[in-house]
């Protein structure tokens, strides 16, 4: 079993950490916010996400996962270093390197000899063989082995992937990584550095892309008459298109998709490539996420101004399951209402607190109060909460009865027998 570091302690790098201290390994886990390594030492889990205290309760009591401040106290004893740090956008959609920078010059002199440093974070490519020139270590190797968890499911996600992949300049810091996850059963694809690190980016922009192809089609289906859910049916049978990722919705967002796939545009415009097709996606989806603000607007009662009317908003962070509202584009919808001059009341299982930057949002402690006196409600993510709601008690509390579901979690038939005007998207 092997000494690991692994460097923040976010939604990647807890989850990281944690999973491979279950896998038998001895973690200690670093970040600079000395609160949440109090809290974690604590056994208090700092994100929302199923299944993880346990493990991390299991870990701390079997004595082989700790939390630490500040990098250099987890690296200097350990010989893999996981960097699991944020990449965040610079304005240009580029990647911001500051956290990486910063954190590797913090630790390139005290890395034990021979040590191997991992990237789980998404990088651009080109990032370990830069890393490799910043530290100046002939004995140290970088590895990039990219993360694909997504929130919500990321200790299922860790403990059983869709494969492993590894990219490296020799096949031994390739082997000792791979060696790390031999517990796990699925398939190890070992490449270039290179490769891996765009395996990510491509894997997030394709997705990405996925979506905004069935949200087009869902504007198509409105214009046509047919329902985007069979059309989505219809071609996920097909295993050559596969029936995940086909879900329309208000617009992609949240912590990965938008700056990852900025960043590939990026990557792609400083090698000279025009990368026509990814620039749309980005485009028509921030045409998706203005439509369904507007489209809300357009379902309020007929000769109901935005300004008079009160909107009730049902979810804020970036999708259900998940406590993150980084990129959320049930946010984003919010602000374009704004914009729209709409009052805005929201409630969503996971925020009780109110939004930075946002002090125009009402933020409500169940479904019920945020549809009071509302003249339309929108359902923004996808909880089974909201489809569980007494839609009978939400039509009573509000002043209208009209519902936008920007997500198809409803069965409209129900709500219309309720006597709710209803709006799907694509239906
Ligand atoms: N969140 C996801 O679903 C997901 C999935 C796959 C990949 N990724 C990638 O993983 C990376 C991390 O994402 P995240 O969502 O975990 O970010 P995060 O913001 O949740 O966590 C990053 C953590 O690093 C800490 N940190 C910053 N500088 C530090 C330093 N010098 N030393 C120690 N700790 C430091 C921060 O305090 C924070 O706790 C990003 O590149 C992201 O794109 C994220």
């Amino acid at each position: 079993m092997a000494d690991i570091a692994v460097i923040g302690a976010g939604y990647v790098g807890l989850t990281t950490g944690t999973c491979l201290a279950h896998l038998g390994h001895n973690v200690t886990i670093a970040d600079i916010d000395e609160i949440k390594v109090q809290k974690l030492n604590e056994g208090e889990v700092t994100i929302f996400e199923p299944g993880l205290s346990g493990l991390l309760t299991q870990g701390i009591e079997n004595g082989n996962l700790k939390f630490v401040v500040g990098a250099t106290s987890a690296s200097r004893n350990a010989a893999f270093h996981f960097l699991c740090l944020p990449t965040p956008p610079n304005p240009d959609g580029s990647t911001n390197m500051e956290y990486f920078s910063s954190a590797i010059e913090e630790i390139k002199d005290i890395l034990p000899p021979n040590s191997v440093i991992v990237n789980k974070s998404t990088l651009p490519v080109g990032t370990a063989s830069q890393l490799k020139k910043q530290i100046q270590r002939t004995d140290v190797e970088i590895v990039s082995n990219p993360e694909f968890l997504s929130e919500g499911n990321a200790v299922q996600d860790f403990l059983q992937p869709s494969r492993i992949v590894i990219g490296a300049e020799s096949q031994k810091a390739a082997s000792s990584v791979a060696a790390l996850f031999k517990d796990i059963d699925t398939t190890t694809q070992i490449t270039g550095t290179e490769s891996s690190e765009l395996i990510k980016h491509t894997a997030n922009a394709f997705l990405a892309m996925k979506l905004t192809f069935i949200n087009e089609i869902a504007t198509l289906c409105e214009l046509v008459g047919a329902n985007v859910l069979d059309v989505a049916e219809g071609i996920g049978y097909d295993p050559r298109i596969g029936s995940t990722y086909l879900r329309p919705g208000p617009g992609w967002g949240g912590s990965c998709f938008p700056k990852d796939s900025s960043s590939l545009l990026q990557t792609a415009n400083k090698a000279g490539f025009d990368f026509e097709l990814l620039e749309k996606a980005i485009t028509l989806n921030q045409k998706h996420l203005q439509r369904t603000a507007q489209k809300v607007v357009n379902a309020l009662p007929q000769g109901k101004e935005p300004e008079n009317s009160k909107i009730a908003a049902l979810g804020l962070t970036f999708k259900a399951g998940t406590d993150d509202l980084r990129s959320s584009p049930s946010l984003t919808v919010i602000e374009h209402l704004f914009n729209l001059n709409g009052r805005v009341s929201a409630y969503d299982p996971m925020v009780n607190l109110p939004i930075e930057n946002m002090s125009k949002l009402e933020i409500t402690s169940t479904a019920y109060e945020a549809a009071n006196n509302a003249d339309a409600l929108v359902i923004l993510t996808e909880w089974q909460e909201f489809a569980d709601l007494n839609f009978e008690r939400i039509r009573e509390a509000m002043r209208h009865p009209i519902v936008v579901d920007a997500r198809n979690l409803l069965n409209p038939q129900d709500l219309e027998l309720l006597g709710f005007q209803y709006i799907g998207l694509g239906q």
